[in-house]
C-alpha cells in the first residue's frame, strides 16, 4: 500500500504547505485538461523531488465529493459522501464544496512555490482557483493558540492503517478519504484566558503538553469531544495534517483529516459541534470557527496516474 498511495497522505508533517482549491470551468475541453494534468501528478513529483532533493515535497490531490462523477462517471469509491454541514448556535461547519484540491508541502518554501506554480499553469483555463493559504509550522508544531498539534496522531504503520483504504474497496485501495476546514481564530478572546482555563480547553497542559487523566478532563475539552470509541471498545482514529496559517487580517488552522473511511472525522465533528446525549459540545469553537468544509478522495498515485 505504502507504493501505490500518494506519499503525502502518510508523510510526516512540513514546514510549509500550500492548499489550493480550485472549481473546473465549463471552457470546451476543460474536463480532459484536468484528467491529463491529473494524470501527470505523481511523474510531476518525482520530477520535483529530484530537483529539489533536501525539500522532503509531497503533492497531494483530491478530488470534491460532488466532482468525482463527472471525472470518472463509471466508478466510485464506495463511501465517498459530501461534508456534512452542522450548526449549533454560535458553533458551526459550513459545507462549502469544491471540485479539487491540491496540498503541496516541503521542508523548502521555493520548492512548494515553484510547484504551485507549475500546478496553476497546467491548470490554467481549465479550473479557476477558490483559494490559495500557505500553512507554516509554528514554533515546535503549535497552533497559533500556543498548544501541540498532532501528538495523538497515528505513528509508523498505523499511518497507513489509519489512512489508507483496504481490501474493502480493491478498486480504490491505497486511497484515502480527506476533510478540509480553514478555521479562523478569535485569538484576543483565547489571549484574554488565563493559561489554566487555555489548558482545560483541550483537556492538555501548555508548555509541556501533557494529556490530562480522563478524570480531570472537562466534557467540553477539545480531545474529550475528538477522543471517540467505537461499540467494540476500540479507538475511533484519524490521520491529521493540519496546518497554521495567517497575516494580519485572519489567522487559524487550515484542518485536514485523512482516513480510510469518512466516519471517523464526520462522529468526531459531530461530537464537537452538536455535543455529547446531554449537549455538551466543545470548548474550543468559542474561539474559532470553520468558514469552509469540504470532502474529497485521494486516489492511489497508480489509479491516478492511469486516468487520462
Ligand atoms: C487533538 C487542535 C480541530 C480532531 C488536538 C490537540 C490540539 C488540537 C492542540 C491536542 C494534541 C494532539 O493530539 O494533536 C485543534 C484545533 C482545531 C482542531 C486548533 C481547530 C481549529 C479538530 C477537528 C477534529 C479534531 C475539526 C475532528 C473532527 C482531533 C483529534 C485529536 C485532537 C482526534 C486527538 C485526541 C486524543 O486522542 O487525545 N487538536 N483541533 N480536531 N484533535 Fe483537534
Amino acid at each position: 500500500m505504502r507504493d501505490t498511495c500518494q506519499t503525502g497522505v502518510i508523510a510526516e508533517a512540513s514546514k510549509d504547505a500550500l492548499f489550493l482549491t480550485f472549481n473546473q470551468t465549463h471552457e470546451p475541453g476543460a474536463l480532459e485538461v484536468v484528467r491529463t494534468a491529473l494524470s501527470s501528478m505523481p511523474a510531476l513529483q518525482s520530477r520535483f523531488r529530484e530537483r529539489y532533493p533536501e525539500a522532503d515535497l509531497h503533492l497531494v490531490v483530491g478530488v470534491g465529493s460532488a466532482y468525482w462523477d463527472r471525472l470518472n462517471p463509471a466508478e466510485r469509491p464506495a463511501l465517498l459522501r459530501g461534508f456534512p454541514a452542522l450548526e449549533n448556535g454560535e458553533r458551526v461547519a459550513p459545507s462549502t464544496p469544491v471540485d479539487l484540491l491540491f496540498i503541496i508541502r516541503a521542508d523548502q518554501y521555493d520548492a512548494v512555490f515553484e510547484l504551485g506554480q507549475t500546478v496553476m499553469e497546467m491548470l490554467r483555463d481549465a479550473a479557476t482557483l477558490v483559494e490559495e493559504v500557505h500553512g507554516f509550522r509554528y514554533q515546535d508544531m503549535r497552533d497559533l493558540t500556543g498548544f501541540v498539534d498532532g501528538t495523538e496522531n497515528p505513528q509508523g504503520d498505523d499511518r497507513l492503517a489509519v489512512a489508507l483504504v483496504g481490501d474493502e474497496d480493491a478498486e480504490f485501495a491505497g486511497g484515502s478519504y480527506l476533510h478540509l476546514q480553514r478555521y479562523e481564530h478569535d485569538l484576543s478572546a483565547w489571549q484574554r484566558l488565563s493559561v489554566k482555563q487555555q489548558e482545560d480547553t483541550y483537556g492538555r497542559t501548555k508548555v509541556d503538553n501533557v494529556e490530562y487523566a480522563g478524570t480531570e478532563k472537562s466534557p467540553h475539552a477539545h480531545t474529550k469531544r475528538t477522543s471517540l470509541k467505537h461499540a467494540d471498545g476500540t479507538s475511533m482514529e484519524i490521520l491529521r495534517h493540519s496546518m497554521p496559517y495567517g497575516d494580519s487580517q485572519s489567522k487559524g488552522l487550515v484542518f485536514v483529516s485523512t482516513c480510510r473511511t469518512p466516519e471517523h472525522f464526520e462522529r468526531m465533528l459531530a461530537s464537537m459541534v452538536e455535543g455529547d446525549e446531554e449537549g455538551r459540545a466543545d470548548q474550543l469553537l468559542e474561539f474559532t470557527r470553520a468558514v469552509t468544509g469540504a470532502a474529497f478522495f485521494l486516489p492511489s498515485s497508480t489509479w491516478l496516474a492511469q486516468l487520462a
